[in-house]
This record gives structure tokens, sequence and C-alpha cells, in this order.
């Protein structure tokens, strides 16, 4: 029986990390926005901003969820198959964050993004993986 300090490390791990996907899944949109703009030169500043200050906080609260991630890992001993499947798909939602984040400073330098049809497309990905870290952590296959 792991006890109610584990309770309380994953209560707050599942917190973040549904605070981090929330910020994973409306990053893209803001960009789908800021391509769209094209000639709203203030709406898109505003875009830019918003995308900026949602990058940044992003970043802080996946720090935070990856650190209590760790603590159930390495303090607790949960460890399996399905952790190492689950970091490699968690890596490829922080890589896409991190693509997301790179267009918004981008357009912040006035440099061209990809299309709208693509950034939408892209927009998806983050779902997918999502559903594939959740069925590895609660169903724990292998
Ligand atoms: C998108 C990122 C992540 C999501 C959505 C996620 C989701 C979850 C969920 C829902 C649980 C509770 C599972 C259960 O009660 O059976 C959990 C537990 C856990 N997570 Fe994460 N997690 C994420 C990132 C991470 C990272 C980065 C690590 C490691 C550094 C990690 C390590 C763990 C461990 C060891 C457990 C304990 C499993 C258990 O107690 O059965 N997670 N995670």
């Amino acid at each position: 029986m792991l006890g109610t300090a584990y309770l309380w490390v994953k209560t707050l791990h599942v917190t973040f990390v549904i605070s981090w996907m929330a910020a994973v899944f409306y990053l893209p949109r803001i960009l789908v926005n800021i391509a769209e703009a094209r000639d709203e030169a203030a709406v898109r500043q505003r875009l830019i901003d918003m995308g900026r200050r949602l990058y940044r906080f992003g970043h802080f609260i996946f720090g935070i969820a990856f650190l209590l991630g760790l603590t159930l890992w390495l303090y607790f001993h949960i460890s399996g198959g399905w952790l190492y499947a689950k970091l490699a798909l968690v890596a490829l939602l922080l890589a896409h964050f991190t693509w997301a984040g790179r267009l918004v400073k981008r357009a912040a330098k006035g440099q061209p993004l990809p299309q709208p049809r693509t950034l939408r497309l892209m927009n998806e990905v983050p779902v997918l993986l999502l559903v594939g870290v959740l069925y590895l952590v609660l169903g724990k296959p292998f």
C-alpha cells in the first residue's frame, strides 16, 4: 500500500499535466488565428503576445508535472515498459509544443508561417499522442 503521500503526488501530477495539455492544445489554435489575421496588425500583435505568454507558462507547468512524474517513478518506484513508451510519447508532445512556440517567435519577427490548413492538421497530433499516453499509464499493458 503506497499511502497518502503517493496519492497526493499522483493527484498533483495529473493536475499539472492537465494544465500543460491545455497549453499544448491552445497554442496551435493561436497560431492558426495569427496566420489568418494576416492584414490586421493589432489583432496579430495581441495574438503573438498571448502565444508568447502561454508558451512560457506551458514550459513552467511542464517542469512541475515532470518533477512530480519523476518522484512517482524514482521515489515511489513505479515503473515498467509502459512508462518508457509513455515518456517517448510525452517527448513527442513536448517537441510539438516547442515547434508551436518557435513558430510564434517566427511570427513575432514577421517571418512567414505555414498555411492555416497545415497548422490545423498539426493541431490534431497532440490529441492522438495524449490518447496513447493515457492508455499506457491507465492500462500499463507491458
Ligand atoms: C502528457 C504528459 C503526462 C500525462 C497526460 C500523464 C498522465 C498520468 C496519469 C493519468 C497518471 C495516473 C495513472 C493511474 O492512476 O493509474 C499518471 C501517473 C504516473 N505518471 Fe504521468 N503523465 C504525464 C507525464 C509523465 C511524465 C513526464 C512522467 C515521468 C517523468 C510520468 C510518470 C508517471 C508515473 C510514474 C505515474 C504513476 C503511475 C501509477 O501510480 O500507477 N508521467 N500519469
